[in-house]
């Protein structure tokens, strides 16, 4: 019997897991259907539910669910608890539905294929919202010299260092405190980006061969992306490749097989610019 997946979000319109996951089993040849559900504010336990008792085998979930399917797992990963947030469900062969997060080993996988080193390296990461506590334990774990974490309320991002302390040296900072300092690897994961907006970046952030990374992506290049540009990162990489190599790491859990995610990115790189261009 065909098993069947799902991604849960509101608004869900726009999502391409279902678009992601069909190229995933079409090339790993696994018999599974897999749709995306609109899902009310207030709603989201009844439709989980609903859909596990159908038979339903695992669920992606998006904003804004991901604290309310964190809740509804019966048994969470460390780096879901970590991460504070779900964003896939798998229904064990025992019945036991299982939190995951894998955002941010989509993150750095997506940055391994990108031939991005970490191991050694001072990273920034702007933003201290929940796009960046999930990702914060698997960069951590890359061994990174520092994490550097800068928000617009200092108080934030405090408090998610002390959280991540244990695993590496994380250091809370002020925008204004960047000033003189420089990093080999700056990520955005403020939604800054959203609103075409940029946090307030002194000149001269970048150490020499820097690279850049935006959790977002769009059709054009982010406006983070081409601030990283023009004061001189050597390699620049927008967030398809995360969202991607997310989706990966959801398959893998619910079918213990690893799609090749590489022609996936090139195929819907070159069906966002086409959509573009339309
Ligand atoms: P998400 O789940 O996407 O991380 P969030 O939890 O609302 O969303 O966090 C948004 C992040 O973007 C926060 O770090 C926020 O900064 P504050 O904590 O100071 O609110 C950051 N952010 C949003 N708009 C911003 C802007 N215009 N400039 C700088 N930072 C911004």
């Amino acid at each position: 019997m065909t098993d069947l997946y799902a991604v849960f979000g509101n608004p869900i319109n726009h999502s391409k897991s279902p678009s992601i996951h069909r190229q995933f089993a079409e090339q790993t040849g696994q018999d599974m259907h897999y749709t995306k559900q609109l899902v009310n504010e207030g709603e989201f336990e009844k439709a989980a539910q609903e859909f596990f008792e159908q038979g339903g085998k695992g669920l992606n979930i998006t904003v804004p669910f991901k604290l309310n399917a964190y809740a509804f797992a019966q048994q969470r990963t460390a780096r879901a608890e970590r991460a504070g947030a779900v964003n896939t469900l798998a229904r064990l062969s025992n019945g036991t539905i299982l939190g995951d997060n894998t955002d941010g080993i989509g993150m750095v996988h997506d940055m391994h294929n990108l031939g991005w080193e970490l191991e050694g390296k001072r990273i920034l990461i702007l933003g201290a919202g929940g796009a960046v506590r999930g990702v914060l334990q698997p960069l951590l774990e890359e061994n990174p010299a520092q994490v550097v974490i800068a928000n617009r309320t200092f108080a934030k991002a405090e408090e998610l260092a002390k959280n991540f302390l244990d695993l590496g040296d994380v250091q809370a900072k002020t925008f204004e405190q960047l000033v003189g300092e420089t990093f080999d690897i700056v990520i955005n994961g403020t939604s800054a980006s959203m609103q075409g907006e940029l946090p307030p970046l002194p000149d001269n952030l970048l150490a020499e061969n820097a690279c850049c990374y935006d959790m977002m992506y769009g059709a054009e290049p982010t406006i983070f992306l081409r601030w990283a540009k023009d004061f001189g990162a050597a390699h620049v990489a927008d967030g398809l490749g995360m969202l991607i190599g997310q989706a990966a790491e959801a398959f893998y859990l619910w079918r213990q097989i690893r799609p090749e995610v590489v022609p996936v990115i090139t195929a819907m790189r070159r069906q966002i610019a086409e959509k573009n261009k339309q």
